[in-house]
């Protein structure tokens, strides 16, 4: 190597040392005969000087430039402490340009303004900016620690195939042609969920994939088609053991990566806790705000909005605040996305209700308020009568939206929660039937395991999910294991011996062959290293994402392709 050393390792331990380095100009500036270049690369940056014998040959340089300098380490006369290099500069003797740069179309540094498409289109120049390469420095020391985890506690990493069958169930499949089975189609794998379950059959005993799965899902901030999971499953292990193993990562996780020790074990929540605190099966317990359901309060009012109550909850929140007209358009609006139509409130200041409710309240309700939300001081309550389901998810997005606009949120807060007894089905309006709600191999919990064919409402999994901070991370299941449970569990969701066969005969053959019991998770490693860098949305810590309409604005993907290419393919578009 020619260079002697990085541009983020030099100090005042190098002293009158002669150093070459190789880099990037970030930034030049002329003071009289003087010029200052900052050298960067990834390991930091190094001020070099030119003083009036060399300042010639610096001209021409300009932002970007791939440059060689050699030179002498002297100390600097302003010292900056908020680097490592702060206190030194190099007195530049030779200068070499390795290549120059075109003026790029956005300034390399942090804090940018571009547009995000402009960013992505360019992305190999955001990529060269030192707040990205921080977030995949932390990507990849994760994968590191996540790797060494594993292999101390006996797991072994072994790979699943890309090109697989379509299964019904889940997301929607992303689907391959095959040239030579014409007409026929591979899918991408939602997750390795089938195949890892064959590892314990083949009695690998513990499995663990850095793996990337593929779903064709509308894009969200901690969505994209393509992501990565980290993916793990155990034999002779139940969901206790899942979620130790898991937990102990986690912590180890926050430990090393964020410096956070977490002594405690992460609580354990109901779903049904969830959704009736929060509104939410992924709530975000930096902040408290919770939900309640105030139908006793209510149960002889004359408040018009509030007295036909079939089959619906008047379900509240209580903030210590007077919000503004504003805010409550904001939250009315957020409401409107969640299907409810009217959020009423009631305003509590210096003794005195006003608000579309607060005005029509009798000192009775007045009283239980005061008593159900412990108001003491100016307040804002909100309230949805409707469908308790349609209301707690009403409520819990603007919960959400509430701990934002209330600057409830502590920077570098992390709350983990493990959210279990999680129901088995959910109901699908479009097939209008039960549908599983995680996958058909999960098992019923204990309580469900003589009914859960016949009540379906009320039958519970032994299904987990981890969340932080807001944000789903993961989640897994016990598998069933035993053949007679799995038959059931087809029957009640409808699949017939033929669709059986054709769908999942290949699997479901497997456990005719002794299987151990086994449980798995998996986590979304793109949202974790999204929640472990704060940043907004986990295309900033994805190398070359697709935009919010699935689109790469670098490789201009998807695009056509030929008609020839096609005709290989026997496929013909529409
Ligand atoms: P699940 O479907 O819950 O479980 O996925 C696990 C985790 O993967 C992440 N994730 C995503 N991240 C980014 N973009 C997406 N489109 C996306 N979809 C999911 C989430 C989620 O919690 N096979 C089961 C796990 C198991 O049962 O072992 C599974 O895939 O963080």
């Amino acid at each position: 190597m020619k260079r002697t050393h990085t541009c983020g390792e030099l100090s005042i331990k190098n002293l009158n040392e002669k150093v070459t380095l190789q880099g990037w100009v970030a930034k030049v500036r002329k003071l009289g005969a003087m010029t200052f270049i900052d050298l960067r690369d990834i390991y930091g940056i190094t001020q070099l000087v030119f003083d009036e014998s060399n300042v010639i040959k610096s001209t021409n340089i300009k932002p970007e430039f791939v440059i060689e300098i050699t030179g002498q380490v002297i100390e600097r006369k302003s010292k900056n402490f908020d680097i490592s290099t702060g206190e030194i500069e190099i007195k530049v003797t030779n200068l070499i340009v390795i290549n120059e740069s075109e003026l790029t179309p956005f300034e390399i540094k942090n804090d940018i303004e571009a547009q995000e498409d402009t960013r992505l289109r360019y992305r190999y120049l955001d990529l060269r900016r030192p707040e990205m390469q921080e977030n995949f420095i932390l990507r990849h020391n994760l994968y590191q620690l996540i790797r060494k985890y594993f292999s101390e506690n006996k797991f072994f990493e072994i790979e699943t195939p890309i090109f697989g069958k379509s299964t019904p169930e889940g997301a929607r499949d992303f689907l391959v042609p095959s040239r030579l089975n014409k007409g026929k189609f591979y899918a991408l794998p939602q997750s390795p969920q089938l195949y890892k379950q064959l590892f314990m059959i083949s009695g690998f005993d513990r499995y663990f994939q850095i793996v990337k799965c593929f779903r064709d899902e509308d894009l969200r901030i901690d969505r994209q088609l393509e992501f990565t999971q980290l993916d793990m499953e155990m034999s002779f292990a139940d969901s206790n053991d899942v979620m130790e193993t898991i937990e102990n990562l986690l912590k180890n996780i926050m430990l090393n990566i964020k410096g956070i020790e977490f002594k405690e074990n992460f609580i354990k929540m109901d779903y049904s806790e969830a959704i009736d605190k929060y509104g939410i099966d992924k709530p975000d317990l930096r902040f408290e705000l919770e939900i309640k359901t105030l139908d006793k309060v209510f149960e002889t009012t004359s408040i018009p909005l509030f007295k036909d109550k079939s089959n619906k909850s008047i379900r509240s929140i209580c903030v210590n605040k007077i919000l503004t007209k504003k805010d409550l358009e904001h939250l009315t609006e957020i409401a409107k996305q969640n299907s409810v139509n009217i959020l009423a409130f009631a305003k509590y200041d210096n003794n005195e209700w006003t608000g579309s409710i607060g005005s029509k309240l009798s000192e009775e309700e007045k009283a239980s308020l005061i008593n159900e939300f412990k108001i003491n001081e100016s307040s804002t309550l909100l309230f949805i009568i409707d469908d308790y389901y349609i209301a707690s998810k009403a409520l819990g997005a603007i919960r959400n939206a509430l701990g934002n606009l209330l600057s409830l949120i502590k920077k570098d807060d992390y709350k983990f929660l493990w959210v279990v007894n999680f129901p088995l089905f959910e109901y699908s309006d479009e097939e209008e039937r039960y549908v599983a709600a995680h996958h058909p191999f999960t098992m019923p919990s204990d309580e469900s395991i003589d009914n859960f064919d016949t009540d379906f409402k009320n039958a519970k999994a032994k299904a987990y999910d981890i969340v932080l901070n807001g944000f789903e991370l993961g989640g897994g299941s016990q598998r069933i294991t035993n053949r007679e449970i799995q038959n059931r569990m087809f029957k009640a969701i409808g699949f017939d011996e033929e669709k059986i066969k054709t769908n999942f005969g290949w699997f479901v053959d497997a456990y005719k062959y002794g299987a151990p019991y086994h449980s798995g998770c998996a986590l979304g490693l793109d949202r974790l290293c999204m929640l472990l860098s704060n940043t907004s949305s986990i295309r900033e810590v994805i190398a070359f994402p697709k935009n919010s309409s699935g689109i790469d604005p670098m490789t201009n993907a998807p695009d056509n392709v030929k008609l020839t290419q096609l005709d290989e393919l026997h496929i013909k578009t529409k």
